[in-house]
């Protein structure tokens, strides 16, 4: 097929092209050609691709620069994936937008499914709820996938922090009262591969993540227990409890507990997705 990918510059962007180059011919714009800051000049950049589906990885994803910047957030996480969603159903052509946990604020300490209510409660996950409506008005057949805690591809994120701040010898502290499903973006690779290529019905929202949920803590721990087991450190440290309520390191209210179901992707895989445990076992071996 061919795929049109943006955001390849970014880890799942990214990871979707490596793992996708060998099978599927890759059209990836970067950011400066196809700029989601420029709505109006989206529908001209796109007329000279041709592509069978359109992956839109790109966004404003850092929660803090979108509350310092509302107004840039809607339009590249909303009204701009409103133009690719238009000129996708103009072309009879699949759009998969790329969303996130951050649409939620839960209360509920049970795993949220698709007809959850989504309330958000920052500048980002507001921009982010937009697009997934924009998209799904401007496109019949648009899919929007929400993944949360992305792990994995070329670009550092949590687990690899943690493990530096471990290996420096200084304190490792982590938020041990907020909830999500840390993901493996080779694992999304795989799922978003399987649902463009055999699930051409799949459409509406879909909650793609690894199985289980952790606290940024439990994450911590588990990450750091499996590098210590992988020699990659070379003692276990403790890790320092820290709560949300009064946290200074963010601009941006955090939601509590987005733990989303992925009992829907389950069924259009044919098997439940592996846990996050698994998954970052296997990433972590990779790079030890
Ligand atoms: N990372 C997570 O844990 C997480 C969790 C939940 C949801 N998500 C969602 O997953 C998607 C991918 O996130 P990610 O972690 O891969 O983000 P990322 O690593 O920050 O990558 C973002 C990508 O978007 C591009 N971009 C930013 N502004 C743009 C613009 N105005 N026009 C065109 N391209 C632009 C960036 O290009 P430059 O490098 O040139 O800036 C980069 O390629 C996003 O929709 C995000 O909301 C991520």
């Amino acid at each position: 097929m061919k795929i049109l990918i943006t955001g390849t510059s970014g880890r799942l962007g990214g990871a979707l092209k490596r793992c996708y180059e060998s099978r599927h011919e890759i059209l990836a714009p970067s950011h400066a050609e196809l700029d989601l800051a420029r709505p109006d000049g989206l529908e001209t950049v796109l007329d000279d691709l041709e592509f069978d589906v359109l992956i839109n990885c790109a966004g404003m994803v850092h929660p803090d620069a979108c509350e310092r910047d509302p107004l840039s957030a809607m339009q590249v996480n909303a009204e701009s994936p409103a133009q690719l969603a238009g000129c996708c159903q103009h072309r009879g052509v699949r759009m998969i937008h790329i969303s996130t946990d951050y649409v939620f604020d839960s209360v509920e300490a049970s795993p949220l499914d698709e007809a959850a209510l989504a309330q958000p409660i920052n500048a980002y996950g507001r921009s982010k709820l937009a697009g997934e409506q924009a998209v799904m008005a401007a496109s019949s057949k648009a899919l929007v996938a929400r993944v949360s805690w992305l792990f994995g591809g070329h670009l550092p994120s949590f687990p690899e922090q943690m493990i530096k701040t471990a290996l420096s010898g200084h304190e490792v502290a982590a938020i041990a009262d907020k909830w999500s499903v840390p993901t493996s973006v080779d694992d999304v690779a795989h799922w978003l591969e399987h649902l463009v290529t055999q699930c051409p019905k799949a459409s509406g929202i879909l909650h793609v993540c690894n199985s289980g949920q952790a606290t940024w803590h439990e994450y911590a721990e588990t990450t750091l227990s499996l590098a210590h087991e992988l020699g990659v450190i070379p003692d276990l440290p403790m890790v320092q409890r820290q709560a949300l309520d009064g946290f200074a390191g963010f601009i941006a209210k955090r939601a509590r507990y987005t733990v989303m179901s992925n009992a829907r992707l389950a069924g259009w895989m044919g098997q439940a997705p592996r846990t996050w445990q698994e998954a970052l076992r296997e990433s972590l071996a990779r790079g030890a």
